[in-house]
């Protein structure tokens, strides 16, 4: 339950709390399979993917789990859609030989994702694979062969479970269309 007066500020919720937790553990469980005996580096790419790389290293009891993190932007709008990114922080843990999972709130137009793996497969990893709890088939630019997704959503301004609009409602248990009076 969200508090009322950010009710008000949703249309839709589209995916519940119960719902995410449990295609993550869902995930998870593939993840175990997938990466039996090996230690696997989460990069969680902020600030987005805080909440997703929370409960999603959580789950994960049958592998070796590191933590790390990186901070990224694109340059501005017009770079926006030449998918150039600029780092603002970057990990702190050598990738040499390292199985990386990179994992993030959303796979919108795949233009971050595309850098970022290209960037982190130049250092040497062992396997460098993507972890998106969304992804919006219509908003694609290029394509992104994402491992593991948690769900395909639509293509509407939805906010919380770490998405925001202007820094706000990441803090929400849900996923959520955001109403238009909000940012119209
Ligand atoms: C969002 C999201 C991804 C990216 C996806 O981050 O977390 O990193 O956009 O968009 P793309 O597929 O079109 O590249 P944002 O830049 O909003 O920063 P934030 O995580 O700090 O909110």
């Amino acid at each position: 339950m969200e508090s009322a007066d950010v009710t008000a500020d949703l249309t839709e919720v589209l995916l519940t709390e119960d719902q995410i937790l449990g295609r993550i553990a869902e995930i998870a469980r593939e993840i175990e399979i997938d990466y039996e005996g090996r230690e696997v580096l989460l990069v969680g790419v902020l600030k987005g993917a805080v909440m997703v790389m929370s409960d999603l290293a959580r789950e994960l009891r049958k592998v070796d789990v590191e933590m790390d993190w990186m901070a990224v932007s694109s340059y501005g709008q017009s770079t926006k859609s030449s998918g150039v990114v600029r780092i603002l922080k970057d990990l702190d843990t050598d990738l040499t030989d390292r199985h990386v999972l990179i994992v993030e709130d959303i796979v919108d137009s795949g233009l971050t994702l595309s850098w970022l793996r290209e960037n982190l497969e130049s250092r040497g990893p062992a396997s460098v694979e993507i972890c998106a709890l969304l992804r919006k088939p219509d908003a694609a630019k290029i394509e992104i062969d994402a491992r593991y997704v948690g769900f395909e959503i639509p293509n509407e301004f939805v906010v919380g479970y770490g998405l925001d609009y202007a820094e706000r409602y990441r803090n929400l248990r849900s996923v959520a269309v955001l109403a238009p009076h909000v940012y119209a």
